[in-house]
């Protein structure tokens, strides 16, 4: 029998040779002024090509969509110039590679904006924490303060900047886009019950509160098309602040939706790598009643999670985050069964090489 984690799959407009997936990974090492992607960043992305697809870190599709130090962005014409440089790297070691578009909304500090509050669905207080820089450009831990509520003008603004997002991740030479609508950003700030109060036809009922995201989705589809586009959804489990009571059902009814249009995949981001307990078999079966195409999973997997639930048909490829950050070959190591590096925490979020580019492929 043929190991099932690396039987060959297509996910959309693109072949897979196996099915070990690199998920997006934040690591804040972006070039400031500019948040422009880097040399460093194309040696990192391009040690992990061996992945079926990489899945880049999130990628603001607006400076309002800026909410940690030094992610990069995809609204300049730099920042695109820096992203070629990646996806060639990639694609010269033989990898593919996926722009994770991503709008932080609420997750953010009003030092990224001018002094103004970062904007979501509601102006609403939350908990959560985001990462700035202290006046010597040290990174410093500090609180979200509340946001404003974007108007329709506002929201209308959203939906074309996640347009011009996918037309600069095209010309930059990513082979997909994957839209961030997890881990209570923008997206999921509007899904979610919680964080959404609005009384507009973005507001109340599920079907209004889904509705930002399903513009942003068919602008993305009309710009490029579905075989291009995948989404990436965590509708279950606390993240940033956003723990949506209708969880369950806003996740069904986003695959449904996404089913419909017919688009590459459904990134399933799961809970219990953020503390949440595991995602139970019961809603994952839910979930591929909705949803027929590509899944991919990911959170705390191992080889052999991922192998049972792609033999049960629940899922078709899994994404690996931390293992990833320390094993640049780690589809290799999957395969033969090599013993696993363990990622040091304390290098994760900003600096240097030390933690992102030396670590070592196994021998
Ligand atoms: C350092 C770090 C950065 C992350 N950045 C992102 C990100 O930019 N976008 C995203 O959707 N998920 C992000 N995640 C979540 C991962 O994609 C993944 O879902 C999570 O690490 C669980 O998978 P794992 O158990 O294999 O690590 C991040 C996780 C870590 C540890």
């Amino acid at each position: 029998m043929s190991d099932p984690l690396f039987r060959p799959l297509t996910i959309g407009a693109a072949q897979l040779p196996h099915r070990v997936l690199m998920a997006p990974l934040t690591r804040m090492r972006a070039d400031d002024p500019g948040d422009v992607p880097n040399a460093m960043m194309a040696d990192y992305y391009r040690q992990r090509a061996g992945a079926a697809l990489i899945v880049s870190e999130g990628t603001q599709v607006s400076r309002q969509g800026k909410g940690y130090m030094d992610t990069p962005g995809i609204h300049s014409a730099e920042q695109v110039a820096g992203w070629r440089t990646v996806t060639d790297a990639v694609h010269e070691a033989g990898g593919l590679i996926a722009a994770q578009l991503w709008h932080v909304g609420r997750v953010s500090h009003e030092s990224f904006h001018g002094g103004e509050p970062p904007v979501s669905a509601s102006a609403l207080p939350f908990r959560s924490r985001t990462t700035v820089k202290d006046a010597e450009g040290r990174p410093v831990r500090v609180n979200c303060p509340t946001p404003r509520a974007l108007d329709a003008d506002g929201i209308a603004a959203v939906v074309e900047d996640y347009r011009r997002a996918t037309r600069h991740a095209r010309d930059a030479g990513f082979d997909l886009v994957e839209i961030h609508a997890a881990h209570g950003y923008l997206l999921h700030q509007f899904l979610a019950a919680d964080s959404n109060h609005r009384e507009d036809e973005y507001g109340g009922p599920l079907a209004n509160r889904a509705r930002l995201l399903l513009e942003v989705l068919d602008a993305v589809i009309d710009e490029w098309d579905a075989a291009h586009v995948g989404v990436r959804i965590s509708p279950v489990g606390s993240f940033n602040g956003v723990d949506d009571p209708e969880g369950v059902q806003a996740g069904l009814h986003v695959a449904a939706a996404f089913a419909e249009r017919g688009i590459a995949f459904l990134h399933l981001s799961e809970p219990d790598w953020a503390g949440g307990p595991a995602l139970e078999e019961e809603y994952r079966k839910h979930l591929r009643a909705a949803f027929p195409g590509i899944i991919v999973g990911a959170g705390n997997y191992d080889a052999q999670k991922a192998r049972t639930l792609i033999e049960s048909g629940l899922i078709d490829a899994a994404a690996f985050g931390r293992a990833y950050i320390a094993n640049p070959d780690l589809a290799q190591r999957l395969r033969t069964g090599a013993a696993l590096t363990d990622p040091d925490a304390s290098t994760f979020y900003g600096g240097d090489e030390r933690g992102y580019t030396d670590y070592a492929a196994y021998r």
